[in-house]
């Protein structure tokens, strides 16, 4: 396995072009389950997890073709409704295949996701949705088997009992081919949610209110390919973002606006960072020590999960305490072990981690089992003194695209070492 070698101190400086969102491109790549015929995506991520998903959906009967940023999808006729644990196992995204094809299929089996690195992650509410639409679920043999003896999935008031995102993606799949009018409350709000729309609704569908906690969806009975260009990646955004202030740097992060990361925004800036807009970008620019600032993590628009780590790394620099807490996940902390052996001062108590600094991080081998957690390992490579080795860089592959290149043509010393992680 490949690992990234990095020498820290430069300063990053320059700009970086943000990538097409990978949580946005998981749940589109799979509604192209639902109409017939071929859909065109454009600025999709080339990622690890854009490849797991192609092979699902090739191995659901979909012909694809990935060629990044561009990939088309067909669907043709009756499909395999499968999607077999030695998949979704590789990427619990995979069940959001599950309410595509039950939508259009009348059918589906998918393995169930079963825990993973930063905590259960169960799926009840995406089954507790798609029975109140009228699928009977069984689960046997560690699968989910959904199917409607009807035929056609009828439209549902559901309310969710937690912000999920993807069950709310899900369910909206699932809805735009129902009989009838779907009501989703207490739906997640992210950008991704909203994208997800867009791309239903130029397919043919009723989603109205995404990107608000209601969202009401009125079925239709046959929906049309698309051509799209996916949003940029708010996450991959944010961590260049940190990158740059943690280093002392000065960077433009281009192609991503302001307007997604508003909760970050805020927590850079209240930590002393400088952060504006600039054309079609954000500029940041930061200088250690910073001010210690709390974060609680929250659905959107709160502060995200999946920048929880890579904050926490910029706290190691700031003059004082933080604490920091994670709301999403139970098990969302496992960078911190990594962080204290580069020499951070850090104290976890159930849900919070307290983070006293400034300390001097000093470069060290490391390694994390969650893609968040190994980026916040490279920025802390970035700002240590020596040399870092950030192993198993297979997570890092999963949802950042190039990104040793991306930080080297911002002047770090960094490149990826081929096979012995
Ligand atoms: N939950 C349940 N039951 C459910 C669904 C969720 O109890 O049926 C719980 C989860 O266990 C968790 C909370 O609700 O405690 C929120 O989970 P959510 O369903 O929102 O997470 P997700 O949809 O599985 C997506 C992103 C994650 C991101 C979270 C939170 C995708 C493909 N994944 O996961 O992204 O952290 O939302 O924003 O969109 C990442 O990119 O690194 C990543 C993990």
């Amino acid at each position: 396995m490949d690992s990234i070698r990095i020498v820290g101190g430069e300063a990053l400086k320059g700009t970086v072009k943000v990538s097409g969102s990978k949580n946005a491109a998981l749940p589109i790549l799979c509604s192209a389950l639902l109409p017939q015929g071929e859909s065109t995506f454009r600025n999709v991520p080339d990622l690890r997890d854009i490849g797991t998903t192609a092979k699902l959906l090739t191995h659901l009967g979909l012909e694809v073709e990935v060629a990044p940023p561009v990939v088309k999808v067909r669907s043709n006729g009756p499909a395999n409704t499968e999607a077999p644990y030695d998949v979704v196992r590789q990427m619990r995204a995979s069940v959001l295949v599950l309410g595509p094809l039950v939508a259009r299929h009348g059918h589906a089996r998918v393995s169930l996701p079963g825990g993973c690195a930063i905590g259960a992650r169960p799926i009840d509410q995406h089954l507790k949705g798609l029975e109140a639409m009228g699928a009977k679920i069984s689960l046997d043999h560690g699968y989910v088997d959904a199917s409607v003896p009807s035929g056609r999935l009828r439209g549902a008031d559901i309310r969710f009992d937690m912000v999920t995102v993807t069950g709310t993606e899900n369910l909206m799949c699932a809805a735009v081919l129902a009989k009838g009018r779907t009501t989703l409350t207490n739906a997640a709000r992210e950008p991704e949610v909203e994208e997800l729309a867009r791309v239903l609704n130029k397919m043919g569908a009723s989603v109205e209110g995404a990107g608000t906690d209601t969202i009401v969806i009125e079925g239709k009975d046959a929906l049309h390919p698309v051509d799209h260009a996916i949003i940029a990646d708010r996450i991959e955004a944010g961590t260049f973002m940190v990158a740059a202030a943690a280093t002392g740097g000065d960077a433009l992060v281009d192609g991503v606006t302001l307007d997604q990361l508003t909760a970050v925004g805020q927590k850079l800036r209240q930590a002393g960072v400088h952060v504006e807009r600039e054309g079609s970008g954000v500029r940041v620019a930061g200088k250690p020590p910073f001010v210690p600032t709390d974060v609680t993590t929250a659905p959107y628009p709160g502060f995200p999960t999946d920048m929880q780590a890579q904050f926490m790394t910029l706290m190691c620099l700031a003059e004082g305490r933080s604490v920091i807490t994670e709301m999403i996940f139970e098990n969302r902390f496992m960078h911190v072990s990594e962080l204290v052996r580069m020499g951070a001062s850090i104290d976890v108590d159930g849900r919070s981690a307290t983070v006293t600094g400034p300390s001097e991080l000093q470069g060290a081998n490391v390694m994390a089992t969650d893609l968040r957690a190994s980026a916040s390992l490279v920025v802390a490579g970035l700002v240590a003194t020596g040399e870092t080795n950030v192993l198993r860089v297979y997570h890092i592959d999963r949802g950042y695209e190039h990104i040793e290149t991306k930080l080297a043509g911002l002047g770090a010393t960094i490149e990826r070492v081929k096979g012995d992680g």
